[in-house]
């Protein structure tokens, strides 16, 4: 039997598997025969359900200290999960299973269910390895030793384009070459921006300002920028996310002081005695946000300041549209035609996508890519 050009890589080293938290969507046919019976299928459970108690609560406790990186920790883009991550309430190596992430979001900072549910299967489905229920929520695990890591795996929510997008807050664009680490130039930006609109803190007005400056920015600098849903959405949702969780949650004026915010942005570690919000939440404040300054779903196209808006793109008038075509058109790319045990994990992964959508009361119908099962 041949063997395929990437399984040939790790191979060649000897001591490298394939990683069993490595993403296989987008490998080919013969890859995927190739690593596939090298993992162990773990089928997706059941979700968690919803917490007894979402009232306000210490979560910064002595069963959560924060600490620091050890060699191979992995942390990626995303403020929330890599602070999950630091006070152990997700595997502190940066490596955890869709359920580990839908307890930790609301035990640790109150988010509700079904919104846990929807956005960490999307992650899961595009980012992670669905025969071995595992996800990274950064890139690859820092390889030590005399074997060089293998390049040709990113894997993980650094992967540009699926989830991960352009016009973060506090990261760059991948065009300009690390889109997941606290970029500081950016950060500046960030207190800048509080202290314009916000007296010295971040708030619904500021988050207006600056997600149109961001996005005024990749306009004008990326030739490659992309806001396209998913994108499109997540970027105004991240926007509102530093205020509905990341003011404790014994205040309730929804201002971030910049120390909280570094503290959360840069360090992924909350502040001493920190509480979670009082009460279940997600992305209350998106509207606002996007009143500020409408924009419609686009892209530069192939130089700066070309901004071109796509008409096939979901919006906020389409939401079920967002989800069709993340699934018959984003999954179905990665995964143009699974076989076995690898379209049974998918279409379970689908179902449980579609639940956090909030199912048939969701008033969107089901797709199925992969048949009705
Ligand atoms: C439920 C599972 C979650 C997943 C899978 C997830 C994933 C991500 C990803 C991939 C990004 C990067 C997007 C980009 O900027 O291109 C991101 C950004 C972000 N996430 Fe999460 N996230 C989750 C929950 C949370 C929670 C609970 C919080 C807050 C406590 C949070 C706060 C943020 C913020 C503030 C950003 C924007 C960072 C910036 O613009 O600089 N996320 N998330
Ligand atoms: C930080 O972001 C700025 C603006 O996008 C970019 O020009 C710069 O290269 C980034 N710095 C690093 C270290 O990635
Ligand atoms: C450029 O944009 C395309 C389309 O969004 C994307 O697939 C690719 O990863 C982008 N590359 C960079 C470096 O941003
Ligand atoms: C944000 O803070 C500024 C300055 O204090 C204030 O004028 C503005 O009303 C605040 N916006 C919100 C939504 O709290
Ligand atoms: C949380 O909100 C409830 C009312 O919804 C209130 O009775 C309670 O005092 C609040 N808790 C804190 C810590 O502010
Ligand atoms: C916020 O808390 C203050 C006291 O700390 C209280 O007077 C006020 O009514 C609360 N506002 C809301 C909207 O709950
Ligand atoms: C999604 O794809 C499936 C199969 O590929 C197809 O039957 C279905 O009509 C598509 N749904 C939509 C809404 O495009």
């Amino acid at each position: 039997m041949k063997i395929s050009p990437l399984l040939a890589l790790f191979l060649a080293s000897r001591t490298l598997a394939f990683p069993s938290y490595a993403s296989l969507a987008g490998l080919s046919q013969r890859e995927l025969e190739d690593i596939i019976p090298t993992l162990q299928y773990q089928p997706p459970p059941t979700p968690p359900g919803p917490l007894s108690d979402t009232s306000a609560k210490l979560v910064n406790d002595k069963a959560h200290p924060w600490k620091p990186l050890r060699p191979g920790d992995i942390r990626g883009p995303c403020p929330g999960l890599n602070t999950l991550a630091s006070h152990g309430y997700l595997p502190r190596n940066g490596i955890a299973t869709p359920s580990q992430i839908i307890t930790a979001v609301q035990e640790g900072f109150n988010m509700e269910r079904s919104l846990a549910i929807f956005v960490t299967y999307a992650a899961h489905l595009v980012d992670g390895n669905v025969i071995t229920n595992e996800l990274s929520i950064g890139g690859k695990s820092p390889l030590t030793g005399p074997d060089p890591p293998a390049p040709a795996i990113v894997g993980g929510l650094n992967t540009h384009a699926v989830f991960e997008g352009d016009s973060s807050m506090t990261r760059a664009d991948a065009f300009f070459g690390n889109n997941h680490d606290f970029n500081a130039t950016l950060f500046k930006q960030f207190v800048d921006y509080s202290n314009r609109f916000g007296g010295g803190k971040y708030n619904l007005t500021v988050a207006g300002e600056l997600r149109h400056q961001r996005i005024q920015e990749s306009i004008a600098t990326n030739p490659n920028f992309s806001f396209v849903s998913p994108r499109f959405f997540t970027a105004f949702a991240e926007s509102v996310f530093p205020i509905n969780f990341f003011v404790d949650g014994r205040r309730n004026d929804s201002q971030l002081d910049m120390a909280t915010a570094v503290s959360f942005f840069r360090d992924s570690r909350m502040p001493d005695d920190f509480f979670r919000g009082n009460g279940s939440r997600g992305g209350e404040g998106i509207n606002d946000v996007f009143k500020a300054y409408p924009i419609q779903p686009g892209y530069n196209a192939g130089k700066i300041n070309s901004y071109t808006v796509d008409l096939t793109s979901a919006d906020f008038s389409s939401f079920c549209l967002l989800y069709i075509n993340f699934v018959n058109q984003t999954i179905k790319g990665l995964y143009p035609n699974p076989k076995g045990i690898l379209q049974q994990a998918l279409n379970k992964n689908l179902d449980l996508f579609y639940e956090g959508l909030g199912g048939v009361n969701s008033g969107c119908s089901q797709v199925f890519p992969y048949g009705q099962h």
